[in-house]
């Protein structure tokens, strides 16, 4: 769906700057998400809570209207993988919920995602939410100049379908990111090492991991939208802004101020870490 033109675009020092003002304003916003979101809640309150939100900081939500998206946020529930509808049905105790959102800061994107657990789940769960997080920053290890784009997918495979056997979503791929939501290269969460474009200092993706625990075969619903798991198992996607550099990698968005939120709200479970 989302189609490129084969140009890679690489930021100048200047434009990175801002584009970590982008990614940071959607980590602040995913925060006060993470204060206050609990069971009984609706995904449409989570919407306006984040739209609302960029009203006071001189941004605009990315998603609405992309390619005919109807809304401000993805809310991604259980067996919905990503871009799941905000909708009226409260939350309840043991989902799992992914929230996805971007927005234009002076003419650059940020978009990241952040899954949160509400209340007791099985520890399978809990793996799984975990083994997702920690593929996220192995995939963001190897973004590094001089590395591949197949690099950060191995990586990712490696740790969640060889290493804990889920299943690895291929129909959907992480994105360059710039003045555009989705901008070339292709950031697949699968792949052979030392394959695919070389990464070049200042290239900004957007990696984010949609790890299954049981099939990696998801469908779309008859929305044209909401992609699930054929099996109805759950599924997991954290979503970060990083900029590729010598050595290590610079993350733009920022999880550390969205887990103290997530810690200090009694309604998340945060104890898989
Ligand atoms: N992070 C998602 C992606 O890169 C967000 C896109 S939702 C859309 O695909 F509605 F904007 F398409
Ligand atoms: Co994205």
């Amino acid at each position: 769906m989302f189609r490129p033109n084969g140009m890679i675009l690489y930021k100048t020092e200047a434009e990175v700057a801002l584009m970590q003002q982008s990614a940071l304003l959607v980590s602040k916003t995913l925060t006060e998400v993470a204060k206050v979101l609990k069971a009984g809640m609706t995904t449409l309150q989570i919407d306006k809570l984040c739209a609302d939100f960029l009203q006071d900081h001189h941004a605009i939500p990315s998603f609405k209207n992309y390619h005919g998206y109807p809304h401000n946020i993805c809310a991604s529930v259980n067996d919905v993988v990503v871009h799941g509808f905000p909708n009226d049905t409260p939350l309840k105790e043991g989902d799992i919920v992914s929230i996805d959102f971007g927005l234009i800061l002076n003419g650059w994107h940020g978009d990241h995602a952040y899954t949160f657990i509400l209340g007791e789940v099985d520890e399978s769960v809990l793996n799984l939410v975990r083994i997702t997080k920690e593929s996220l920053y192995k995939g963001i290890e190897k973004a590094i100049t001089g590395n591949r784009i197949g690099d950060i997918g191995f990586a990712i495979q490696e740790h969640t379908e060889k290493k804990n056997g889920y299943g690895v979503v291929r129909e959907l791929v992480g994105h360059g990111l710039g003045k555009k939501l989705h901008e070339d290269p292709q950031v697949p969460n699968y792949g052979k090492r030392g394959n695919g474009p070389v990464l070049k200092q200042n290239l900004v993706i957007a990696i984010e991991p949609m790890i299954n625990m049981g099939t990696k075969d998801v469908f779309t619903d008859k929305d044209g939208w909401t992609v699930k798991t054929k099996d109805g198992m759950p599924s997991v996607h954290f979503e970060h802004d990083v900029c590729v550099k010598k050595g290590k990698a610079l993350i733009l968005s920022d999880f550390s101020i969205i887990e103290a939120a997530e810690k200090a709200n009694v309604n998340l479970n945060s104890s898989y870490y």
